[in-house]
């Protein structure tokens, strides 16, 4: 070590994480100023490491960027797809048209939409995190009565998973705010009329078990410009 700093500096070092108020507190002015000017040095020193970390920097910037992974559900954090299904209790009671308009007016595009009686073993698959549940097994049934088909549906557009289960609200209907899907139309969570994948892993594993790739289309707004530009 080329320079021995003052005993009261070695303590004040020693001492920071824990009492560094008790030694502000005990400092005279001219310790302060040679503590000033350490930190100036030490600021210097940082200084000149972060030019030096500069020229590495610069090239990290100029290497090829991988490009983003797309799944069924889009780009994640980009333009995303959701997979949204009205149950059969929402088919019977005549929802479909207001669900399709909710998402339709919010800007979202409807790239697929089927009606469908899923199968038990479809419906197991949906819903396989929730089979240990004890209403797993009414779950199903609820699905795939047939008394209704399901309308399944796949919506395109910015944040659209987690706008989508905006627009549908709580699981519970009765913790559902107004203005909610599940809000205004039901109260049994058991027949809550709706579901919306809950994140973009969810959303890549259910569009790609209930819609071939030939099901789903890619197509623009005419209107775009007045729905997807931003300034
Ligand atoms: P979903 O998957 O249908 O969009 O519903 P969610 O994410 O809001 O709720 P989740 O926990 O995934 O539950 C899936 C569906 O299971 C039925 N359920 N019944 N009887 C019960 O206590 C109960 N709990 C959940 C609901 O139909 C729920 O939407
Ligand atoms: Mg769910």
């Amino acid at each position: 070590m080329f320079f021995r700093a003052p005993a009261f500096a070695r303590q004040f070092s020693r001492q920071l994480s824990t009492r560094s108020a008790a030694v502000f507190q005990a400092a005279s002015p001219s310790k302060l100023r040679w503590l000033a000017a350490t930190v100036c040095v030490g600021g210097a020193l940082a200084g000149a490491a972060a030019l030096q970390v500069g020229p590495s920097n610069a090239i990290m910037a100029d290497a090829p960027k991988a490009a983003p992974t797309k799944t069924a559900a889009g780009v994640k954090g980009g333009i995303e797809r959701t997979f949204i299904a009205v149950k059969p209790d929402g088919t019977q009671r005549g929802l479909v048209g207001d669900i399709i308009s909710r998402f339709e007016r919010k800007g979202y595009k409807l790239v697929a939409i089927k009606a469908i009686v899923p199968s038990a073993k479809l419906a197991e698959e949906h819903y396989e995190d929730l089979k240990s549940r004890p209403f797993f097994k009414g779950l199903v049934d609820y699905m795939t009565g047939g008394k209704a088909p399901v309308i399944a549906m796949v919506w395109e557009g910015k944040d659209v998973i987690r706008q989508g289960r905006r627009l549908i609200g709580a699981t519970n209907p009765l913790e559902a705010a107004p203005g909610t899907i599940r809000g205004d139309y039901c109260i049994m969570v058991g027949r809550n009329i709706i579901h919306g994948s809950d994140s973009f892993e969810s959303a890549t594993k259910e569009i790609s078990l209930w819609f071939g790739k030939s099901e789903v289309y890619d197509w623009e707004f005419a209107n775009a410009e007045w729905v997807t530009a931003d300034n």
